[in-house]
């Protein structure tokens, strides 16, 4: 197709252009799941490992992105039937019928989907039979809403799928011939252009630099999930995006026993897998931050790229001293995250300089690192505010490092350095405790917005301040208790 379809939302040009109207929109913006599809990303190598199906919501994100690609809807799900007078279900469908899973039917394709996601994540990682666990069902769904039946048949409909009557994904839809084309499209650079809608997808980071340098009014697009929505509510319109999608080195993940590196393209299930054993406490709280379909294509860059003084990851990468290698046309440098952010959504990048990938430390075990959300709603919901607090403490329990860092209390992610400077060498007491509460008060400057008061946000990052130490059972009793 040309720039017209490319530039349409994936669940729109699913159901108008290809009449494939199995996926709905309900939402239109990455919330209820009812347009997940089945997506394999670009392939660069032949035989590569770790891509399989994975579900994604279609309606926040344009065709363009879908560049490279192969996708599965639920319409191709059910198979002819032997006696070929009506199709036959999949495995999953079957059990969402027999488990009264469904009732309007609106979220149904979305659920399906979702479940059909786990299961071939079981089968590509070796699972020939038996089920999935209920746990692992509740997690695959927490990107889909129902308004009618309940969660409980469709949670059972997953858990009752017989993982040996499954066929995988790749082998029924993937054949060498398509796996070929695939490979042979993600090597070439595309343009799609017309008066309304351009999108360039390069494949040399020295050609997208050179562009981004060019096109100043051009906007980086990396999984979409927050320009899609934006896109969606009409508040900016998708006209003139450049994607790093193919190009291979930032897909890059180096990981050593102290810090890890992940490229602008790694996206957040692939953080939250490399960091699942070493930082148990961000991986975890990837998972409260977004659904499945979410994390399958954002980009733990594109949430610093995005500059949002109430994105998820910024205080966790703060406290673990991130740091930000960036390019532009005279060449690479790197940027300290504390010195990334210099005011409401503006950054210490030149016009032109890409992020190609950021590296954190890893928090040694001896370490005490929490991360806190405060939301209206647990999981999946724009943070009131979000906290990390890293601390080392010497053999007798004095403070010998400490960071602490928030999200959603001032123009940008910060640190609280004053803060951090006072408690550096105490061993607490409840009296430096108070202290460093007011010192903490002096550095935020929460504003009003729907999601809470200033009051409110002032409030609730003293109560996580002292949640933090009274669960690490390290306040010493002092004068004032
Ligand atoms: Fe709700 Fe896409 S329509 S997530
Ligand atoms: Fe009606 Fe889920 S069955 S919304």
């Amino acid at each position: 197709g040309g720039a017209d379809e490319a530039g349409m939302m994936l669940a729109d040009f699913l159901r108008l252009q290809k009449r494939l109207t199995g996926t709905k929109i309900v939402c239109a913006e990455g919330d209820c799941g009812a347009c997940s599809v089945l997506r394999l990303p670009p392939i660069f190598k032949s035989g590569e490992k770790n891509t399989r199906f994975v579900a994604i919501n279609s309606c926040i994100t344009t065709v363009a992105q879908m560049d490279g690609s192969s996708l599965v809807t639920v319409d191709a799900l059910a198979s002819p039937s032997s006696d070929r007078a009506e199709l036959k279900l999949s495995v999953v469908q079957q059990s969402m019928v027999n488990e009264h899973g469904s009732q309007c039917g609106f979220c149904t394709p979305g659920f399906v989907i979702a479940i059909t996601g786990l299961v071939e994540k079981k089968l590509c990682e070796g699972k020939k039979s038996g089920s999935c666990t209920p746990k692992e069902a509740k997690n695959c769904m927490t990107g889909n809403l129902c308004r009618c039946t309940g969660y409980q048949p469709i949670i059972d409909a997953a858990v009752k799928v017989d993982l040996s009557k499954c066929e995988s994904l790749t082998k029924r839809f993937s054949n060498p011939t398509q796996s070929k084309a695939l490979l042979k499209n993600s090597g070439i650079p595309i343009l799609f252009k017309n008066d309304r809608f351009s999108f360039y997808a390069p494949t040399k980071l020295t050609d997208a630099v050179k562009y981004f340098s060019k096109n100043k009014n051009a906007r980086l697009i990396g999984g979409g999930t927050d320009l899609g929505v934006v896109h969606n509510k009409g508040k900016l319109e998708l006209t003139h995006l450049i994607s790093l999608h193919l190009i291979p080195e930032l897909y890059e993940i180096k990981k050593t026993a102290k810090f890890i590196r992940v490229g602008a393209r790694v996206n957040l299930a692939e953080v939250r897998r490399i960091t699942k054993k070493s930082i148990p406490e961000f991986s975890k709280f990837l998972d409260l931050f977004a659904s499945p379909q979410i994390k399958n294509v954002a980009t733990l860059v594109g949430n610093i790229g995005n500059a949002s003084p109430i994105a998820d990851t910024p205080p966790f990468l703060l406290a673990a001293n991130a740091i930000l290698h960036v390019q532009g046309l005279r060449g690479k440098r790197k940027i300290r995250l504390d010195q990334y952010y210099l005011g409401y959504r503006k950054t210490a990048l030149k016009p032109g300089e890409l992020i190609v990938s950021i590296e954190f430390e890893i928090p040694k075990k001896s370490e005490k690192l929490a991360l806190y959300k405060a939301s209206q709603r647990k999981d999946l919901d724009i943070s009131c505010v979000n906290t990390a607090f890293r601390t080392r403490f010497s053999k007798k329990g004095k403070i010998e490092e400490i960071r602490i860092a928030l999200g959603g209390v001032a123009a940008t992610p910060i640190r609280l350095k004053k803060t951090e400077t006072f408690l550096k060498g105490k061993v607490l007491n409840a009296t430096d405790l108070n202290e460093a509460v007011s010192l903490l008060q002096s550095e935020i400057n929460p504003l009003d917005d729907v999601r809470g008061s200033g009051k409110f946000r002032r409030a609730l990052v003293t109560n996580l301040f002292l949640k933090y130490f009274r669960e690490l059972n390290r306040v010493h009793p002092g004068e004032s208790e």
